[in-house]
């Protein structure tokens, strides 16, 4: 059966896409023409055909590349702002957003900047879409903990502007530990913790386990590799952690989606949500991740409506709002 239709109308909730990932080719080329920078390329079609990655550092290259077009307040504004139309006109009604500060301020732009223009267009997009969002600040986990802590420090103005706190980037050699004062700090802050427990990384059941014991993660990213320690997946579901799994990205990262084994974390009643990581570099937004998990494992309606439903159920608004939507 084709759930196509099925999949676009659902409501849906995304609880994994990075804010800096949604950066379209189109809008690139236009920050860049608008900020006076030249970019290596001809035109959005030799820009594309740079977007050349099969693992998660080759990926992060060029994300952090494209990065460089973003130097304004307004800048930040029209990104996430754009992003926040795309969701909406998927139907997506809330979603939680992760920024990385540090790739801005350690190229000069300040962290005021990035987080008023960001703020501003939720507000706007709520107001003008009725679409609602949240912001992670994660932590480039590639970077020291030093660096991890200054900025930790350097949010504290904006608390109320920032739900939680999370890791990202390179996690070869970067377990969840090397940041365990950084995020015990942030739990005392009263942000909440998630950790990128990214896809076959080396040590990877290990990483989950420190996320969950000793860091006290109240979610996981990706996670898919818990599916290989059966005491661990019982112990996610003992603590109702939501992983919040990307198809698509993987495809490109490691070579294919895990459909099967979202499916299985399904069947085994774990908090699997679907999406969309960085869309703009692994192409689709959440209705393209849906459908392309459908196409794999046919998921039936039931399996599609549990996965919209945890990740309400998994998303960090307070129990009356979640029920709302529920
Ligand atoms: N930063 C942005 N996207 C990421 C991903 N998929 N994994 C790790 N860090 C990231
Ligand atoms: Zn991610």
């Amino acid at each position: 059966e084709n759930l196509q239709d099925f999949i676009e109308g659902m409501p849906k909730c995304e609880l994994h896409v990075h804010v800096e990932g949604t950066l379209e080719p189109e809008m690139k080329f236009e920050l860049a023409k608008r900020n006076n920078i030249e970019l290596p390329y001809a035109n959005i079609e030799a820009l594309k055909n740079a977007y050349d990655f099969d693992d998660l550092p080759s990926f992060l290259a060029i994300y952090y590349e494209g990065m460089n077009v973003l130097l304004t307040e307004q800048d930040f504004f029209d990104l996430t702002y754009a992003y926040l139309v795309k969701a909406h006109s998927q139907n997506v009604l809330y979603t939680e957003m992760f920024f990385d500060p540090q790739a801005h301020t350690a190229r000069g732009v300040g962290f005021d900047t990035v987080i008023r223009g960001i703020r501003r267009a939720q507000i706007a997009a709520e107001t003008s879409l009725g679409i609602r969002s949240q912001l992670i600040m994660c932590f480039l986990r590639d970077w020291s903990a030093e660096f991890a802590m200054t900025t930790l420090l350097q949010s504290l103005p904006y608390k109320e502007w920032i739900i939680g706190v999370g890791l990202d980037s390179d996690e070869r050699n970067n377990p969840p530990m090397k940041f365990n004062k950084v995020f015990q700090r942030a739990r005392e802050e009263g942000y909440l913790l998630t950790v990128h427990c990214d896809v076959n990384q080396q040590g990877s059941i290990q990483h989950i386990w420190q996320a969950v014991n000793d860091i006290g993660a109240d979610r996981l990213d990706h996670g898919v590799n818990a599916i290989e320690d059966k005491a661990l997946c019982e112990e996610i579901k003992k603590r109702s952690l939501a992983l919040t799994m990307c198809p698509i990205s993987n495809a490109y990262v490691v070579g294919g989606t895990k459909a099967d084994v979202l499916d299985q974390m399904l069947d085994l009643g774990m908090r699997v949500t679907v999406n969309s990581d960085d869309p703009a570099y692994f192409p689709g937004y959440m209705n393209e991740n849906l459908i392309r998990l459908q196409e794999e494992v046919n998921l039936g309606k039931d399996k599609l409506v549990q996965l919209t439903r945890n990740a309400f159920e998994g998303a960090w608004l307070p129990r009356a709002t979640k029920d709302r939507y529920l």
